[in-house]
């Protein structure tokens, strides 16, 4: 859902920009790696300072950047301006409907967006699928221990019901074959999780003997002990 007039004013002020070049940046860096020379996805972009960070600090080769409201998609084109459609794309689009092929970027970027998404696990679904196998999801995100605070539910909108705390977020990512690993930090009293997630390889399976050729085997989904997790940056 879109920000409140509240929101609006705490997210593009000079305040919010230096928190997320300062603090976020540096420490999904620690936590992830940079993205020199991928292709990335931001969800939920707003003004695009995001997508500055990652062209310049992350050294992204190419960013998609979407936000739902059509105001703050104007906001991030006006910023981004002097990156041409080489190294920017700006859509308005849904972060639970994402207008990119399957497995078709390297990395995707949450800078708070999707405790915003009523369906915020159909959005986590949508970050697997264009993930390619290895491919990193860099997040920082509000837990349901900061929504449920008087300020943030007097002052702030967000959808109410089924929030996330931060082990139901990362069972999430896990439950979507995102492996977080230990790669995940809270902070202020838990009200944000900040961490990055690498998309699994699902293991190629050896044909059986038993099996007719042309036929193929079929497994109740991937056990954990099959998967193959790649290191940041490496190829899949
Ligand atoms: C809290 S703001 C964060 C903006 C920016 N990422 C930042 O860190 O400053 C959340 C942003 O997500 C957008 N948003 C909300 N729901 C969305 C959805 N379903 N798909 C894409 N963007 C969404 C809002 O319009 C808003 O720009």
């Amino acid at each position: 859902m879109k920000l409140n007039r509240v929101e609006k004013a705490l997210m593009n002020n000079p305040l919010r920009e230096l928190l997320q070049r300062r603090y976020e940046a540096p420490l999904l860096e620690r936590l992830g790696g940079r993205v020199d020379g991928l292709r990335v996805l931001e969800i939920g972009c707003g003004r695009g300072v995001g997508v500055e960070i990652l062209l310049r600090r992350f050294g992204a080769r190419h960013v998609t950047a979407i936000d739902l409201d059509p105001a703050m998609v104007a906001l991030a084109r006006r910023r981004l301006a002097r990156y041409g459609p080489d190294r920017v794309t700006s859509l308005v689009a849904s972060a639970t409907s994402v207008p990119a092929p399957d497995a078709s970027l390297d990395a995707v970027f949450d800078f708070g967006i999707i405790h915003h998404v009523p369906n915020w696990r159909a959005a986590v679904g949508e970050v697997r699928r264009v993930l390619r196998p290895g491919g990193r999801f860099f997040f920082e995100e509000v837990t349901s221990h900061a929504l449920a605070r008087w300020s943030y539910r007097t002052f702030l909108d967000h959808p109410r019901r089924d929030r996330f705390s931060t082990g139901q977020f990362v069972a999430e990512l896990e439950r979507h074959e995102i492996a977080v690993d230990g790669r995940v930090v809270e902070r202020f009293f838990g009200d944000f999780v900040i961490g990055v997630g690498i998309a699994v390889a699902p293991v190629a399976h050896t044909p059986r003997a038993d099996v007719p050729t042309g036929l193929t085997s079929v497994r109740g989904g991937t056990a954990p002990s099959e998967r193959r997790v790649l290191v940041p940056g490496g190829d899949a």
